[in-house]
This record gives structure tokens, sequence and C-alpha cells, in this order.
């Protein structure tokens, strides 16, 4: 897909709420430079999996094997997911698989409260796109992103929460 550079953030704003399909905006993310994370990443990881699935997972952000490759949830914890999906009764590429930062922090380090300001418009689009019926938050900073919640995840998970009209389920992450 076509890559727009994006660094201007008042400018990235407009140009996310004009893409038309996840395409275009996976295109927006893959040359997004609004926060400092752009400058340390290997590839960008906009997600993947069915466009027109009724189920979503978000993450918390890229580590080495997703930054490396793109993709995301490649490594270990993406291996206990796919295997979380398949007791469902789906298959991987059934659903869709994304973050709410969608570059590495260096290290891992968890991301900063601006980065995740910044970056979370681009998961915003992505459901308002896809319109799921259910969105599944995989861990602390998934729920931090979505709900701005900091409650602890062991107080949170197993009771619904809604996103923007979606209902939401907040669970742990597979890597905890
Ligand atoms: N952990 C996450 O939260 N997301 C990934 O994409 C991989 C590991």
């Amino acid at each position: 897909s076509k890559t727009v550079a994006l660094r201007d953030r008042a400018e990235g704003m407009k140009k996310i709420a004009a893409v038309e399909n996840l395409e275009q905006l996976h295109g927006l993310i893959q040359g997004c430079y609004m926060c400092q994370l752009a400058s340390g990443r290997t590839l960008a990881v906009p997600g993947e999996g069915n466009p027109h699935t009724e189920l979503v997972f978000v993450g918390e952000g890229p580590g080495y094997n997703e930054d490396v490759q793109g993709r995301p949830f490649v490594g270990r914890a993406g291996e206990l997911l796919t295997q979380m999906i398949e007791e469902l009764g789906l298959r991987r590429e059934d659903v869709f698989i994304t973050n709410v930062i969608k570059c590495r922090p260096p290290g891992n380090r968890d991301p900063s409260p601006d980065e995740i300001k910044t970056c979370s418009p681009f998961l915003k689009r992505q459901l308002e796109l896809i319109r799921p019926k259910v969105v599944c938050a995989l861990g602390r900073i998934a729920i931090l992103g979505l709900l701005n919640d900091t409650t602890p995840i062991t107080k949170l998970r197993g009771i619904w929460r809604q996103f923007q009209g979606i209902p939401l389920m907040p669970t742990f992450h597979p890597a905890y």
C-alpha cells in the first residue's frame, strides 16, 4: 500500500480520519513519524487478520520479533495467543490482532503516556473500520490505551466494559 509520511500530529489526525479502509490506514502507520518510537523501529506493526471479523484482540505493542517481521504476536506470546484463539474453535486468520502501540519501544520498556496518546487514534480508526462485535483487551497497557483505566488487571479481568459502543472484555496478556 502507498506510504505517506506522517510527521505532524494535527495533520496526522486529519489523514487518519480520511482513510477509507484498513489498507490505507496501515500505509499511514507504516509511514508514521509522529512520536519518538519511529526512530527506533525496524518495521511498524499495524496488525493483521480478517477485516470483516467480529472479534478483535488488542495487545500492548510490538516486541523484538514483531518489530523485525512487521507482524503482531509472532513470538512466544503470539504462540500462546494463537493457541487461545484455536481453543475458541477459531483460526488466527478469522480474527483481527493488533496493539495499542504500533512501534516497538526500545528495550521493550512500557510505552509512555504521550506515545499511547499519539498512537491510539490508529487503533480507534481500526475499530471504526472493522466494527467488531467484541474487543478482547490483553493486559494492562491495552486497557490503559483503550479505556484510560489504571485499575489493576486482576480486578478488571472477566468483567464486560465498552469501547465506543463495542462490548470489551479485559483479560490477562498471554505473556503473563
Ligand atoms: N506482545 C504484545 O502485546 N503484542 C505483540 O504484538 C507481541 C507481543
